[in-house]
This record gives structure tokens, C-alpha cells and sequence, in this order.
């Protein structure tokens, strides 16, 4: 498994530009199976979950090429395979996007259950119940989901239990098919959730109120093929300007949306870190003295789970006592002990970590556990003293793109060992 060998201190300087959102391409990629006819896609992210969601599509019966600029067309003249084996939803959850395209558009789909992740049980109940209630017969067996439509989905009221962004958007993606109005009530309202939803519309579906927490859809026959340009990426974003603010660093983050990240850039702000909104370029100057700052993560428009714990390594360089509470995710704070090793001083009591600074860091052998908790041992390195060596960057390569290249363009001193 690849390593990176990151010596610091370095304060992260200079211009960044953010790729398209991982998790908008995901479900985009998706939504391509609902139509005959190719869709084009521009700026998605060339990282790992990517790979593994094309080669899903592959195995549906999806043809994808790549043009010199690098758009993907996707183009499934037919689904010749409505399934997501294991051995691919084994290592993505999100794999479990095609369920409602392919329920939608062949009639059937037998999808391999996701199993847990490192940050918690990652069930998937309710984009089952929300198809149950769309019509279809779901039945599980051998450690799948197999799902047969006698003749086409029906609109519903479906209300979500709580708020679910896949189980939102798998829904969103049957329900554009199905006969008559579809509500979905107690909806996501992630930008990534209204980034989809607008590549729906272009491709003749018709749906009021993503963004919001009920969603109207009004089924339709059939869609068109379309072309789309995804959102960039707010946690890759969120992430340098966590970067600026623990090196002590000044970095210019282009190709964003503020707007999209605004609970944590307020976080931010609180803290004492210089964030300066120019268009669509964030520019993030780290504060001479950080103050502690208390955070609970809660659903968009909230303080974002994805940024838990790039926020955290920000936090053991603050003043004071910082209480962050993760309300999303059971099982969320891996990256505590390998932060300890690098010197902060962090507790953990159930679902929230108290966070004591500042503490100097000091470089360390860690081990990444999660895509974001990856991000945060990144991050940290480029603050401590010394040589840090960071084991299973095969986690960052999940979600970040080029992430060294970007880092060493900000100044930090990372190599990528690979495996023999
Ligand atoms: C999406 O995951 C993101 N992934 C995650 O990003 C993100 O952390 C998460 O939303 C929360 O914002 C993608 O968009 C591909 P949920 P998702 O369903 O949809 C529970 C990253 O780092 N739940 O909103 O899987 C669930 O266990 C990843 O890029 C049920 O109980 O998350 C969790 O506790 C990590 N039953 C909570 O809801 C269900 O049927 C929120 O999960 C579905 C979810």
C-alpha cells in the first residue's frame, strides 16, 4: 500500500484550484443509465470511487469514452445487466446509486447490500422502503437487493426517516420514470443533491424544489440524453482552507462556491482565520492567534460532516477547550488517535471529541482510515515538526484528486512512497 513521507513545518502558500465534486459525479454518473442516448460530462474528478462507479456502469451495459478535453460521454443504448456486484460495492458504498436508475429504467436490479465502512454501519434501508412505496418488489437474499417493477413505478409520498443525500438521489433518479407525482418529503439538501437534479431537468425531467426539503417530481416517459458540467468540489475546498489555517499559511482556492460551504467558513471565521469571499475564489489567511470553537455537524445547510475532521486538526492549534460533536456518523473519529501521536490532545466521550490547545505537532508515523479522516493526517503533517509518514493513502486517492500535485504547488514537501 502507498505511503506519503510529508516534512513540515510548511506554511501552505500560494493558488489551488478545486476539480469537480466526487460526490456530484457520483450520482450524475448514475443518472446516465435512466436515457438511450449519451450524456456528456464535464470536470469529473479522475479518483478512485470514480473508477469504480465507470466500471459499475461498464458492467451495466454502459459504453464510456473520454474526449481529449476530458469530458466522459456515457452513452447505454440499452441495460444489459442490472446489477452492482459485491466484489465493486464492497469497496463504495455509493455504488448503491444505480439501484433506482436501474429499478427505473430495466424493470429490475439486484444490487450487492454495502456492508459497513470504517465510519459506521452505512445501512441502506430506506432507499429499499422508498422503492417498496414506488411500486417495486423488493426482496433480499444472499447479501443483495433484488428488486422486480411488474410493470412501471408508481409516484408516492415517500418521508424519509431522516435525511439520507444517496438515499435522496437514488430516489430522485426512480422517480423521474415513474407514472404520475412523486413528494419526497424530509429530502437532502446538499449542493450535490440540486447538482443532479439539474442534470435530470436537462434530460426531461421534470422536478421542483431540490435544495429544499420536499421534492416534487412529476414522472415522465422517458429522457434524453443532455450535457453537464458538475459542481466543484466543496470539501476538497473546505479541506485547503482547513490547510491555510493550521500551517499558518495564505492560500487562494479557485474554481469554488462559497456559498456551499458557508456553515464551515463561519466556523472559520469565529476562529480567527482571515476568509475572504472573491467570486468564485476563496481566499483563506491564517489568524495569528486561533480561537477554540465548538461544533456539532448537522445536514446541509449545516456544518458539514466531511469537514469534521480537517476542522479538528485546525482546532488542536486554537486556545482553549474545542467540543466537537459528530451527529452524523457513529463511528466518525478515527483520526483522533493518530493526531494524538503527532502531539494533539484529544478525548473522546461517545459522539463528541474535546479538544485541548494548543499543542504542538510533531511528525509521526499514522495510519489513514477514511477518505476525510486521510485528509486531516495530510493537513496536520504540513503543520508538524519533522517527518511524518502516512500509511493507506489508498483512502485519499478515493476522493482527492492529485492531491500531491496540488499540495506541492502550495510549497509542502510530500512524496508518494509506492508499494513494493
Ligand atoms: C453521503 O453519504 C456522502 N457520500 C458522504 O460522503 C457524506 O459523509 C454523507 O452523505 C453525509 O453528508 C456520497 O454522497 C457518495 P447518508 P451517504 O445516507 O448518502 C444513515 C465522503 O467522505 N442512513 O446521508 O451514504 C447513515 O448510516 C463520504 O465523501 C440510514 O440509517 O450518507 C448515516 O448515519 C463519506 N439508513 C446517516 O443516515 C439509510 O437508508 C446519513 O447518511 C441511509 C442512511
Amino acid at each position: 500500500m502507498d505511503k506519503f513521507r510529508i516534512i513540515g513545518p510548511t506554511p501552505l502558500q500560494g493558488d489551488v484550484h478545486t476539480s469537480g465534486a466526487k460526490n456530484s459525479a457520483l450520482p450524475v454518473l448514475a443518472a446516465c443509465l435512466l436515457t438511450s442516448e449519451p450524456v456528456i460530462l464535464h470536470r469529473i474528478p479522475r479518483v478512485r470511487d470514480i473508477g469504480t462507479m465507470r466500471r459499475l456502469l461498464q458492467h451495466n451495459g454502459a459504453a464510456i469514452t473520454e474526449r481529449d478535453d476530458g469530458a466522459l460521454t456515457v452513452h447505454t443504448p440499452e441495460v444489459t445487466q442490472p446489477e452492482a456486484p459485491y466484489d465493486l460495492v464492497k469497496t463504495m458504498r455509493a455504488s448503491s446509486l444505480v439501484l433506482g436508475p436501474l429499478v427505473a429504467r430495466a424493470g429490475r436490479a439486484r444490487v450487492s447490500l454495502p456492508g459497513g465502512c470504517a465510519i459506521g454501519a452505512r445501512p441502506i434501508g430506506m432507499h429499499v422502503t422508498g422503492l417498496e412505496q414506488l411500486g417495486a418488489r423488493m426482496e433480499q437474499s444472499h447479501g443483495y437487493i433484488e428488486a422486480t417493477v411488474p410493470d412501471r413505478l408508481r409516484g408516492c409520498l415517500y418521508t424519509f426517516d431522516r435525511i439520507t443525500v444517496t438515499g435522496t438521489e437514488d430516489l430522485l433518479m426512480a422517480a423521474v420514470l415513474a407514472e404520475g407525482e412523486t413528494i419526497l418529503e424530509n429530502a437532502a439538501r446538499e449542493p450535490e443533491v440540486v447538482d443532479v437534479a439539474e442534470l435530470l431537468i436537462k434530460m426531461g425531467a421534470r422536478i421542483e424544489g431540490a435544495g429544499t426539503s420536499t421534492i416534487r417530481i412529476q414522472g415522465v416517459a422517458r429522457l434524453h440524453g443532455a450535457e453537464h458540467t458538475i459542481i466543484p468540489d466543496r470539501i476538497e475546498a473546505g479541506t485547503f482552507a482547513a490547510a491555510a489555517a493550521l500551517t499558518g499559511g495564505d492560500i487562494r482556492i479557485h474554481h469554488c462556491r462559497p456559498e456551499h460551504l458557508s456553515a464551515f467558513l463561519a466556523k472559520l471565521r469565529t476562529a480567527g482565520v482571515d476568509v475572504r469571499e472573491e467570486g468564485s475564489t476563496l481566499h483563506v489567511k491564517a489568524a495569528r492567534r486561533l480561537s477554540s470553537v465548538d461544533v456539532d455537524t448537522q445536514e446541509h445547510p449545516g456544518f458539514a460532516t466531511d469537514l469534521q475532521a480537517q476542522f479538528m486538526a485546525v482546532m488542536t492549534q486554537a486556545e482553549g477547550i474545542s467540543l466537537i460533536t459528530e451527529r452524523i456518523f457513529e463511528n466518525r473519529f478515527m483520526h483522533v488517535l493518530e493526531l494524538a501521536r503527532m502531539g494533539a490532545n484529544i478525548r473522546v466521550e461517545g459522539q463528541r471529541a474535546i479538544i485541548a490547545g494548543p499543542r504542538r505537532l510533531t511528525g509521526a508515523q499514522v495510519i489513514a482510515s477514511d477518505l476525510r479522516a486521510s485528509a486531516s493526517l495530510v493537513i496536520a503533517a504540513n503543520a508538524a515538526e519533522g517527518e511524518t509518514i502516512i500509511d493507506r493513502v489508498y483512502h485519499i486517492d478515493r476522493g482527492y484528486e492529485k492531491i500531491e500535485e496540488k499540495l506541492r504547488g502550495l510549497g509542502a514537501r510530500i512524496e508518494r512512497i509506492e508499494a513494493k
